[in-house]
Formats: C-alpha cells, structure tokens, sequence
C-alpha cells in the first residue's frame, strides 16, 4: 500500500490535514473579484478569517493588505490600516497604502548603487532620490496569488517576477510573499526572493496603522514604544548620514511608552528633514532585536480602544513614519478622508541607502541564495 503513495499524493493528504486543522481553530478563508485595473487586468481579493473577528483582506494589486480589522477591548471590530475601496485608488495613490514594497524599500541617494564595479540607475522620483524602489514598484503591478494552508493559520501566497533591468534592478527575480492570520491575532508576512544575478533587495510592507481605526483621528495620543536604542540620522533629502546615533536625549526616543505627538513639534533638526513645516518622524530605528524574531522590536497601543500592536522581525531596522505627507485631500475607504499624523507604519527593513552605505548590513542577493524576510505583527486589547 505504501508504495502506491505519490509525493503528490502525500502533498495533498498535508495539505487536507493543515485544512482541517485550520478550520478546527475557527480559521477560513475566500477569495473573490475586486475589480480591474485600467488596462483591465482582473484584480483578486483573498480574505482571511479568525475566530476572534479578525480579519485580513489582501489584493493582488501590489501584494497588498487592503483591510485589516481588529476587535477592540469591547469586541468592536474597527479597520485598524488605511486604504482604499476600489482598484482605481491605488492606481492612482502615492502613499503606498499597504503596499508589498520592492525591490528596495526606502531610499537609494540619486537613485544609484553600484555592484561589482558596475553602477546601476533607478528612476529618481523623490527628488534627486529613488523611493521603494522607483515610480513603478511592485506596489503597482498585479501579483498572482493562490491561498495557503498553515498548521496553525489560513494565508495567501503571492507571487511576481521582476525582469532583469526593471526599474534598473540587475537579475531576474522571482518574489515571494505570504500573509498569514492565525488565531492568537498574529498577522504574519513571510517574504522570499531569489535572482539569477547579484542584485541588491530591500522588502517591506508599508501598512499604515490606526490603532482607533482608519480615518478616526491622529494617533498622537498612541503610545509608541520602539526597542532601539540608535537610529539613522538622515541629511535634508533622508539619505542616512551613514552614523548609528544615539536615541537618548532626542526625540527619537521611544524606549519607554511615548505619546507619538510628545516630541513630535520639537525644534530638532532632524524633525525639521522630515517635516520642515508641522514636524514629524520618519526615520529608521536600529532595532536592539537584532534581526531576532523572538524578540519584541516594537509594540504600539492606543489608551482609548485598548488595541495593542507588538512587531516582531528578522530585520535589522524598523521606518517609523507619522504619515505627514497626509493632508486630508485623498478619499480612502468608506469615503474616510486621511489627515496629517493620521497613521503610523512600521516598516521592518534593512537600512535606507544600505548599497551605498559600507557600514551598513548588506542588502545584496547572489544568485543560489534565497532572501528570506518574516515579520509579525500580533495584536491584543486590554
Ligand atoms: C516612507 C518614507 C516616507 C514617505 C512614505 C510614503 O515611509 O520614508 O518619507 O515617502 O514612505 O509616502
């Protein structure tokens, strides 16, 4: 009898099995239409389930979290991340609304790096800088996408591949990123790349989190603490001056539960780099977890809802942004407008720049090596 036992045979008994026992732990989950693109590439929506009324709704537009509902101390389900409704939004959108990020999270000075003595070029599009990897990242390319089966968790898995030379990235390169809900309210993402080409690589995903729910306010009042105790000094356009400083005595201080709106206005240049005119964070921290997933990076809770984020992460560093590039012009989901300070993200990363940074930890990727990038975020209310 066992010989007769395929490996696909055997692929699918785990796979029924991981069913079952996902469904036993109250976890499901579907997919359906969310639309099309503008040159009418259907776009899908995969919607995951847990028995505590959390919710994660990913598109493949971008690999990105579209929605992601929370229960408060209450049980009241809120949508903690902003977005939009429909396709035409993130077509459209500049923000990066809880986009997949690549192939390089952050920015790269003048939107050049060099590799093995050769120098590459990614279009420049902010300012003399590239951001997320230049005007037409993978936040803005339709991802394939299948549903996935966890021991403990329902996910969807999506895939893209970048062509040698896009956006001026050496190597082709086959992307992989999985999102997975459990049911101790854990949301995971799971990334995996590799190239046929030494190429450099940086992903992230670029969530904007409001613990009290999207469009309900600023979170000035949330308290943030980030296990950093250096961060990223930057220079006027947010290139990293390539020092690891010191958190204490600066406003970029947030070992200890800090209102995010405490420092926020303070007269400290950097502050000035990120928002000349109104202030507001957006660096990255050196995370003292050190890329140890088992160790808390960072944890963000709002006094009012109870809701709690904690951020786990195989990355060396974390961009704590305050959304000040929001100013209420854009139209987000159920017709929410989106202020200034309205949200935060926590974008796990590699360091900004790091190709053109020695000191940096590298972000380069060989071919017959695989990039692997995990990150968690699990929330709770109290
Ligand atoms: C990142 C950057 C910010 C901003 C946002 C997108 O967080 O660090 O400066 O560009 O992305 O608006």
């Amino acid at each position: 009898m066992l010989q007769s036992r395929s490996p696909l045979c055997l692929l699918g008994l785990s796979l029924m099995i991981a069913t079952l026992s996902a469904q036993a732990a109250g976890l499901s989950s579907e997919h359906k239409n969310f639309g099309k693109t503008r040159d009418g590439t259907p776009v899908e929506q995969y919607v995951l389930r847990n028995s505590h009324g959390m919710q994660a709704t990913v598109i493949t537009y971008g690999a990105t979290l579209q929605a992601l509902e929370v229960p408060d101390k209450h049980g009241k389900v809120e949508d903690v991340v902003l977005g939009f409704d429909d396709v035409q939004g993130y077509e459209t959108g500049k923000a990066y609304f809880g986009a997949t990020i690549g192939r390089f999270g952050n920015r790269l000075a003048n939107g050049a790096f060099e590799l093995d003595g050769k120098r590459y070029q990614v279009p420049q599009n902010d300012g003399s800088n590239a951001l997320h990897g230049g005007p037409q990242g993978f936040d803005k390319h339709v991802w394939k996408a299948r549903p996935t089966q966890g021991k403990d968790s329902v996910g969807v898995t999506l895939t893209y591949r970048s062509a040698d030379g896009e956006m001026g990235f050496p190597g082709n390169l086959e992307t992989e990123v999985t999102y997975s809900l459990n049911d101790r309210n854990e949301l995971r993402i799971d990334y995996k790349a590799s190239t046929d080409k030494p190429t450099v690589l940086n992903l992230t995903n670029h969530s904007y989190f409001n613990l009290a729910g999207a469009g309900n306010g600023d979170v000035l009042q949330q308290l943030a603490t980030l296990h950093a105790s250096r961060y990223t000094p930057v220079n006027g356009t947010l290139i990293p001056t390539g020092e690891l400083a010191p958190v204490a005595g600066t406003p970029m201080d947030f070992t200890k539960p800090t209102a995010i709106g405490k420092n926020i206005k303070a007269n400290h240049p950097q502050l000035k780099f990120a928002e000349p005119k109104q202030g507001g964070f957006d660096f990255n921290w050196v995370l003292d977890a050190k890329g140890d997933l088992g160790k808390l990076a960072a944890d963000v809770s709002d006094p009012q809802s109870g809701r709690r984020l904690q951020l786990y992460t195989t990355e060396p560093g974390v961009q704590f942004y305050t959304s000040n590039f929001l100013d209420g012009s854009v139209k987000g989901k159920a017709g929410k407008t989106y202020a200034h300070w309205s949200a935060f993200t926590l974008e796990t990363q590699h360091y900004p720049d790091a190709p053109n940074q020695p000191g940096f930890p590298s972000t380069r990727l060989d071919p017959g090596k695989t990039y692997t990038q995990n990150t968690v975020f699990r929330f709770s209310a109290q």
